[in-house]
């Protein structure tokens, strides 16, 4: 990496990609688990379905396919990066990094590798630290990651949370210009007070893992979400504006906000907050749910791809999650929308694999639980997965478009 200079610089989106796995688990199919309904998810939280990764799938796996399609659409070679920020909190493994494994995977051979632990906030405080290196000089391109297997941590008794998350991985590069655009205004928060609302008890040195705390399950996801929701509806607006007033600009300067898509009557409640009609908002959370640090720049890259940013307009991104933290960036958009579509489509995800180790094989990762549901009659036709020993034969399904 180069050593900071004091030249005026700024950091432009060049490329952006996503990936999200095949097999959908719906709302209809999680009623089979908990005492849910549909009616019920889609009224508190807009979420229909969310997406499961198959047992061969890894947070690694996934960032690694939507790393590459970024790099591709900003039209550059795996080594011309030299920054990889990865932002997760369901790492593959408690070390390496996950970027070091994304950083092999995606063929770079020369970038420094780290992760970034922000939850939900992650990829905004990711995209943050990786605006600061470029604009001090430190790097040139740098991806940054959001990539999240959050129902691996799910507990699938619990129906205040099994039904919220989902997984993927989004991306996007930057690059260092002297014309002015991309990232703008920059805003973070850190609210400790918060430390408890969301968190997975076990696993770190405080409870490290062991068969106590799993008969407990304390190795699964635990949120206060009454406390989670009043945060976030009176963090996520003020945080945006905030960005938005460092940047010089006013919310009805705005194209579109890209908020963290935890719940619909959250982002509501920013597009009130702000003052704005909800066609301002970009929501997919119907699709995918709550997919953490990935959430933020899946969604970025398919707003992007829908047509919905163009050269010139002013993109928020802005985002709230355990900590509490709270972050959001304005971004001046430069390059041409039209190159994601390209960029996705010269990835395809068989032709990305993450290595693994000699002599170690995991245990199947899948949740008993989900595993079993999803091997019955369901919505959609994509086997689970025949990797892993033992794994439930995928019953019929209905294929529907
Ligand atoms: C989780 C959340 C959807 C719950 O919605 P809510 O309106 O607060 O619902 P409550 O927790 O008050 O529960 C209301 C009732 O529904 C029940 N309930 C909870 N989950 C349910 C489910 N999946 N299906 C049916 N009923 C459910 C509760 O048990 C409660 O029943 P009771 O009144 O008999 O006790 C909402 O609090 C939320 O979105 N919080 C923020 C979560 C979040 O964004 N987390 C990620 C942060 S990055």
């Amino acid at each position: 990496m180069n050593q900071p200079d004091p030249q005026q610089r700024y950091a432009h989106v060049t490329g952006w990609g996503r990936y999200v796995p095949s097999q959908v688990l719906t709302n209809h199919d999680l009623e089979r688990m908990v005492d849910t309904n549909d009616e019920w998810i889609v009224a508190r939280t807009g979420i229909r379905e969310r997406r499961v990764a198959a047992a061969h799938e890894t947070t690694a796996s996934m960032a690694a396919v939507a790393s590459l399609r970024a790099i591709r659409t900003a039209g550059l070679e795996p080594d011309d990066i030299d920054l990889i920020l990865l932002a997760t909190l369901t790492p593959d493994y408690w070390m390496p990094s996950t970027a070091a494994l994304v950083k092999e995977a995606i063929g770079n051979t020369k970038a420094a590798a780290m992760d970034v632990a922000a939850a939900c906030s992650g990829f905004v405080y990711a995209y943050a630290s990786a605006q600061a290196y470029i604009t001090s000089g430190m790097a040139r391109h740098v991806l940054v990651i959001g990539a999240e297997l959050l129902t691996r941590f799910l507990d699938y008794t619990d129906r205040s949370t099994c039904i919220l998350f989902g997984d993927g991985a989004g991306a996007v590069v930057l690059s260092a210009s002297d014309e002015r655009g991309g990232g703008l205004g920059i805003e973070m928060t850190t609210d400790p007070q918060g430390a408890y609302m969301i968190w997975l008890p076990a696993g770190g040195a405080k409870a490290p893992p062991s068969a106590g705390t799993i008969a407990r399950g304390e190795h699964y996801i635990r949120m206060e979400g009454k406390e989670t929701y009043r945060f976030a509806t009176k963090t996520m607006a003020t945080t945006a504006l905030e960005s938005v007033r460092r940047s010089g600009l006013d919310p009805s300067d705005i194209a579109l906000f890209i908020p963290h898509q935890a719940n619909i009557r959250i982002v509501e409640a920013v597009a009130k907050g702000l003052d704005l009609p909800m066609e301002r908002m970009f929501v997919n959370l119907d699709k995918y749910g709550n997919t953490s640090a990935a959430s933020v720049p899946i969604a970025l890259a398919e707003a992007v791809n829908e047509g919905r940013v163009q050269v010139g307009d002013n993109v928020v991104l802005v985002a709230f999650g355990a900590g509490f933290t709270s972050g959001a960036v304005t971004i001046q958009w430069t390059t041409d929308p039209a190159r994601g579509i390209a960029g996705d489509a010269a990835v395809s995800p068989h032709d990305v694999t993450v290595r693994l180790p000699v002599d170690w094989d995991s245990v199947d990762p899948i949740p008993d639980a989900l595993a079993a549901i999803m091997a019955q009659p369901g919505t959609v036709d994509v086997p689970l997965d025949d990797v892993v020993p033992g794994e439930p034969e995928p019953a019929h399904r209905e294929v529907h478009a």
